[in-house]
């Protein structure tokens, strides 16, 4: 998947246009909990509202209402950290992994969806270098995005020859 990364992206303000779309759009109104300890990040700024969207949405469709939804983000050692979090039944740890495959849904699943927007999510996390993992903690099902906070060598060198005055 193609990303356009933008050194100074405003992924603050994107973040938080997404969670008011998804407050607006639930169905039944759920407790969503921001802490964004984040300014400009380097990144594709349209691609990670789009992954956000995704698993605030599962999380307000699939999840269980008995615990506000957690989305938090920060950067922590260089490294750029995403997660979203929901009270949920117990997932196995294998079906948990196999989520990111496209067109999968857990069995009881609500929702319309086909299965693709964790699939979808896991190859923007990948794009930019990162990688989208689940786990279950104590009876939430923790969804974590991680990538390095910074662009790789290479890509800072071709942004600041871009940038460099033609002479
Ligand atoms: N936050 C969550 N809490 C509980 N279960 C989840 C959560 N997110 C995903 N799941 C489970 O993982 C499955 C796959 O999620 P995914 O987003 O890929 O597909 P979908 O939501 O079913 O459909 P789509 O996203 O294409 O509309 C879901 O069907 C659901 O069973
Ligand atoms: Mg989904």
């Amino acid at each position: 998947m193609p990303v356009e990364r933008d050194p100074a992206a405003d992924l603050r303000s994107k973040f938080k246009q997404v969670v008011i779309d998804i407050e607006i759009k639930a169905v039944t109104p759920r407790a969503i909990h921001v802490a964004l300890a984040i300014d400009r990040i380097d990144c594709d700024r349209a691609r990670m509202g789009q992954l956000l969207s995704n698993l605030l949405s599962n999380a307000v469709t699939h999840g269980s209402p008995d615990l506000p939804v957690r989305v938090e983000a920060r950067v922590l050692d260089a490294i750029f950290q995403l997660t979203v979090s929901n009270a949920s039944a117990p997932i196995p740890a294998a079906v948990l992994r196999g989520l990111f495959q496209p067109f999968s849904r857990g069995k009881d699943c609500k929702g319309s969806g086909i299965g693709l927007g964790l699939y979808i999510a896991s190859e923007i996390a990948r794009a930019h270098g990162g990688h989208l993992t689940a786990e279950m903690q104590a009876g939430k099902v923790v969804f974590t995005m991680t990538m390095p906070a910074a662009a790789p060598a290479e890509e800072q060198r071709r942004i600041a020859r871009s940038a460099a005055p033609k002479v």
